[in-house]
């Protein structure tokens, strides 16, 4: 009999990745399709769904033809959080989905704030602030700006829940991405309908909510024809893109932190309760396990900002596959601080700690004498004093990690795993299976096959972590004074409010 092996997809903002995983964890194949992203404003940022379903068709074929004979014995998906997929009654895609990084909906933040009750109120039921990414204040903006797409919409769906519903016909969610929507009680793990009571919102639109593991669909003969894996497949409920990739590294439980680099940046603290920050600057979510939380740091552009900066001002490396590592040399040629080059990554808003959609990005401190190196290297620091803010506002609210999980474009790459270990000060260690938050959505697929009993056991029988990487002695403290000024120029972020 074939050997059954788990399919991950993991629907990004700047790909989607399928990977399949054979029964001892290893990966057998992995794909990558791009995704554009389109942004008609600035601050605005939307895709199409059928982009995504287009691009994790070609990713699951592709990884499906690398091994034809091997039998999948369940499919996981991960997403990106809080993106809108607006469906007509037919399960039609009614208009481009908001996506996560969006930020035009600060109006709709505030009314949602004002019905419910105030902050304080909101905080109690969702654990978090009406913030411009998040999914509710999107439907409130599509009332009020496409009244008639709005007079269609009777279901959203997050990114990875629209690919389910793709491949199986099933409306479905689970916790970890039903949390981000600002729609659901994070503490009591049902939709809130004082929520959505409160801004008259149908508690219709919302999906039914089955646990991250577990069996919600299978793929429907259609599909099978469509994305060439058979008709009956079971595909699992899944989880949030950041949720995923701490369950791919292994992080489930309290005590650990993860430090991702994707197109976001977020710094990641499992919790056995569900805590919130007082000040409410980190986000508080359910994880993919049952019984557990998290808090979160995010950063909105991280490798987005990197790969901003590589397209518009290195963009004779863009598109080389070793860009990233010239560029990597060109910034180890300058010395911490970038010799006095500051730069702020707020180039699509920032959530942590700034709460601030308007925020933009800044180069400061430039001089004749300044070279792209210097650039380069301010870009990277700028990124890791951002991810360094969020790992502060955790640290300071109890959680002290004795050293940080790293994952995404973050881990790959020698010089940011220094990097960080040197701004964070602790070390740093990475996974033998770095494969980001697919790896995740395979685990649970593996799970709901049966295959282990929980997704703890099944990381803790496939992963294995790497040698700390300590920070050289002394190296912390040549980035204390570049924090300081990156902290001291971040009203350089507001030029309307200098
Ligand atoms: C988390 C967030 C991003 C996306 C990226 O709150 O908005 O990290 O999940 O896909």
């Amino acid at each position: 009999m074939a050997e059954s092996y788990f399919l991950g997809v993991d629907v990004g903002t700047s790909g989607v990745k399928a990977i399949l995983v054979s029964p001892e964890g290893d990966v057998a194949s992995a794909a990558v399709t791009p995704l554009t992203l389109s942004t008609p404003r600035p601050g605005w940022a939307e895709q199409e769904p059928a982009a995504w379903w287009a691009a994790a068709v070609e990713s699951m074929r592709a990884v499906r033809s690398a091994r034809p004979h091997a039998a999948i014995a369940a499919i996981g998906i991960s997403g990106q959080m809080h993106s809108s997929v607006f469906l007509d009654r037919t399960g039609d895609v009614i208009r481009p989905a908001l996506l996560w990084c969006d930020g035009r909906t600060t109006a709709e933040c505030a009314e949602i704030t004002e019905k419910v009750g105030g902050e304080e109120r909101l905080r109690e039921l969702a654990c978090n602030p009406a913030l411009e990414g998040f999914t509710l204040p999107k439907v409130l903006w599509l009332r009020r700006h496409e009244p008639q797409a709005y007079a269609r919409l009777t279901t959203v769906l997050l990114p990875k829940d629209y690919i389910r519903y793709r491949l199986t016909g099933v409306l479905a969610t689970d916790p970890s991405d039903a949390s981000a929507t600002l729609m659901y009680d994070t503490a009591q793990l049902r939709w809130s309908e004082e929520i959505l009571r409160a801004v008259d919102v149908p508690m219709s639109i919302v999906p039914d909510v089955g646990e991250s593991a577990q069996v919600l669909g299978q793929v429907t003969a259609a599909a099978a024809l469509v994305v060439g894996i058979p008709a009956g497949t079971p595909v699992v409920g899944g989880g949030a893109d950041n949720a995923c990739g701490a369950a791919g590294v292994g992080a489930l439980s309290e005590g650990e932190v993860v430090s991702s680099w994707g197109t976001s940046g977020t710094v990641l603290a499992p919790l056995t309760s569900p805590r919130v920050d007082p000040a409410l600057r980190a986000h508080t979510f359910c994880h993919v396990a049952p019984n557990l939380w998290y808090m979160m740091g995010v950063v909105l552009s991280a490798g987005g900002a990197f790969s901003w900066y590589r397209e518009q001002l290195a963009r004779e490396l863009a598109g080389d596959a070793t860009a990233a590592q010239q560029l990597d040399a060109e910034a180890a040629s300058v010395p911490p601080g970038a010799d006095g080059v500051t730069f702020l990554p707020y180039l699509q808003g920032e959530r942590t700690p700034l709460r601030d959609a308007e925020a933009r990005g800044a180069f400061l401190g430039l001089s004749l004498a300044h070279t792209r190196a210097h650039l380069t290297r301010a870009v990277l620091e700028g990124i890791t004093f951002a991810l360094n803010d969020s790992l502060l506002i955790l640290r300071a609210l109890g959680i002290s990690p004795a050293s940080l999980l790293l994952t995404g474009g973050g881990a790959k790459s020698p010089f940011l795993r220094t990097l960080q270990a040197e701004i964070f000060g602790l070390p740093v260690t990475t996974v033998s299976r770095e494969e980001g938050p697919a790896y995740g959505a395979a685990l649970l697929a593996a799970v709901g096959a049966g295959a282990f009993p929980d997704i703890a056991t099944a990381a803790r029988a496939t992963l294995q972590r790497a040698p700390l990487e300590h920070p050289k002695p002394g190296a912390h403290a040549l980035y204390a004074e570049p924090y300081a000024t990156y902290r001291s120029s971040v009203k350089a972020a507001r030029p309307d409010r200098l």
